[in-house]
């Protein structure tokens, strides 16, 4: 009955947590495998009238470690929880580098609270290859990225994956071996340096590391949004973007696929609001006669880990420029919203006011970008005071001759 309530009951418990983090110690109480990971699973199964159906569940965070097993060449994890299910990863190394081997998930179909209805009534076991591989020996292998493994009626879904294997001297490593997924494709000046996890000295606590760190994330891709002031005008207000939020340590791009747009268009204010899967922003625009500015943005959403959050900030100045024209900002830039939040643009162009057919009218740029045509307005301004000079110069020479001949 313990464990009944245990199989329902560790879905809400997980919710709360950041992943499932366990240690395994060898014969000596030493530390040799540590892994702090998040799954989810979905497994497919027949129910009667031939149908099947499909539940959806995470590994919970607490589970247990009985099975495992380290040695010099070989490892096992083995994390057992609910009733009867267990998840392993088997271990080899291999010189310099380890990889994992298999991944052997168990789970009971008899377990009526997990798989109502089931016309199967037993324990069933699918196996799958992880794409976990040339991990330097004595590196902590991470992967923030989603990785899905199909198998069978089952689908894993793996993330902010961190494990050690033949982990030495019972201290996890501060080096890491990041996927190919979290490594960005385009190379991009890194916003963040990947945080290590500190390393366990004290071996009595033995704690592992709490944090799973973040590696450099790509370029958001960029968004393109607009909002007309009813279905048959065109556009009234006009931003294009590529976003990226930090909320505390999170960082998070905001993905323009999928995401819904409204707002509205006034004399005014102006507003934008973007929802996608992960967050909603609000942006509101003032005009304040002669320019705009984004005067107030309002993030809500989850974490990829999973935190809620909800940042306001209503007293803001950025973004400003003359009304009817648009501001722009290609390089990448950062705002401090609030103590908690960070906001990244990046290819920015924004116009909440005055917008004429559907395109955006004349660019004020940003300070940085400035810089790059700061050159050829001086060079111009110079050029021009020339040309004025010599206009004067040649008005006042005629000026001259003119009054010379008078007096002949
Ligand atoms: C994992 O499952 C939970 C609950 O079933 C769900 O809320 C969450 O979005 C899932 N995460 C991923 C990455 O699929
Ligand atoms: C597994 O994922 C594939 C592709 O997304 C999907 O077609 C299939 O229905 C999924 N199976 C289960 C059991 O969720
Ligand atoms: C169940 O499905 C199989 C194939 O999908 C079919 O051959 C069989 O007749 C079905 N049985 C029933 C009772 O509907
Ligand atoms: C890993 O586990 C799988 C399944 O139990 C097994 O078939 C495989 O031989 C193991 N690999 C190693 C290298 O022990
Ligand atoms: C499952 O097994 C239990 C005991 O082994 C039995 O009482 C029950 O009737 C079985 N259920 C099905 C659907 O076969
Ligand atoms: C991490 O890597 C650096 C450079 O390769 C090395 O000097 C250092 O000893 C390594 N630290 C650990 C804990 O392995
Ligand atoms: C292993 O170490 C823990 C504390 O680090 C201690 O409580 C436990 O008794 C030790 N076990 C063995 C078998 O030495
Ligand atoms: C948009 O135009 C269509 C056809 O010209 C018209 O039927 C509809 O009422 C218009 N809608 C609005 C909101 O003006
Ligand atoms: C947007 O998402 C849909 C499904 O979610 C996908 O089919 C499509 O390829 C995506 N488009 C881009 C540009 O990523
Ligand atoms: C901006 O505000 C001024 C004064 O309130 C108003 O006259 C003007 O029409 C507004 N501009 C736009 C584009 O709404
Ligand atoms: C911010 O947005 C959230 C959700 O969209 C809303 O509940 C909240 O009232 C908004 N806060 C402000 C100050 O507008
Ligand atoms: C924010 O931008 C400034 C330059 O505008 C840069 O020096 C700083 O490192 C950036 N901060 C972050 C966290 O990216």
């Amino acid at each position: 009955m313990l464990q009944l309530f245990f199989c329902l009951g560790f879905v809400i418990a997980v919710q709360l947590s950041q992943g499932t983090e366990v240690t395994v110690k060898d014969n000596n109480n030493n530390t040799c495998l540590y892994a702090n990971l998040m799954v989810n699973f979905s497994v497919s199964y027949e129910v009667a009238s031939n149908k099947s159906a499909t539940v959806n569940f995470e590994l919970p965070s607490e589970v247990t470690t009985n099975g495992s097993t380290c040695d010099n060449t070989s490892s096992t994890l083995k994390l057992n929880f609910g009733e009867g299910c267990s998840w392993s990863l088997n271990f080899t190394v291999n010189g310099k580098m380890y990889q994992a081997d298999t991944i052997t998930f168990t789970y009971n179909l008899s377990d009526a609270n997990v798989f109502p209805n089931s016309v199967v009534n037993d324990t069933t076991t699918v196996t799958v290859k992880p794409q976990i591989t040339d991990v330097g020996v004595d590196t902590c292998y991470s992967c923030n990225s989603k990785e899905t493994l199909e198998a069978d009626g089952v689908n894993q879904t793996l993330w902010k994956v961190l494990i050690q294997a033949f982990v030495r001297n019972n201290s996890i490593s501060e080096n890491i071996t990041y996927c190919a997924a979290d490594i960005p494709t385009t190379p991009v000046a890194p916003t963040t340096n990947p945080t290590t996890p500190s390393p366990v000295t004290n071996s009595s606590t033995a704690l592992p590391p709490t944090t799973t760190p973040t590696p450099t994330l790509p370029t958001p891709t960029a968004g393109k949004y607009s909002i007309k002031s009813d279905e048959n005008s065109t556009a009234c207000l006009m931003a294009n973007f590529g976003l990226r939020i930090k909320v505390k340590t999170d960082e998070m791009n905001f993905e323009p696929n999928g995401t819904t747009v409204s707002g509205s268009c006034g004399v005014n204010t102006s507003q934008l609001v973007l929802t996608s899967s992960s967050m909603t922003i609000a942006l509101t625009f003032a005009n304040d006669t002669k320019k705009f500015h984004l005067h107030a943005l309002n993030i809500t959403g989850k974490t990829s880990s999973g935190v809620e959050f909800s940042e306001v900030n209503t007293n803001l100045s950025l973004w400003e420029a003359t009304v009817g024209s648009s501001y722009m900002c290609n390089k990448e830039q950062n705002y401090t919203i609030t103590s908690q939040l960070t906001l990244y643009t990046f290819d920015l162009q924004v116009q909440p006011f005055g917008v004429t057919k559907s395109s955006f009218s004349t660019a004020h740029e940003c300070s940085l970008d400035d810089t790059n045509i700061l050159i050829p307005i001086i060079v111009g301004a110079a050029l021009a005071g020339l040309i004025l000079i010599v206009v004067i110069a040649y008005v006042i020479g005629r000026r001259k001759t003119y009054v010379g001949y008078q007096t002949l």
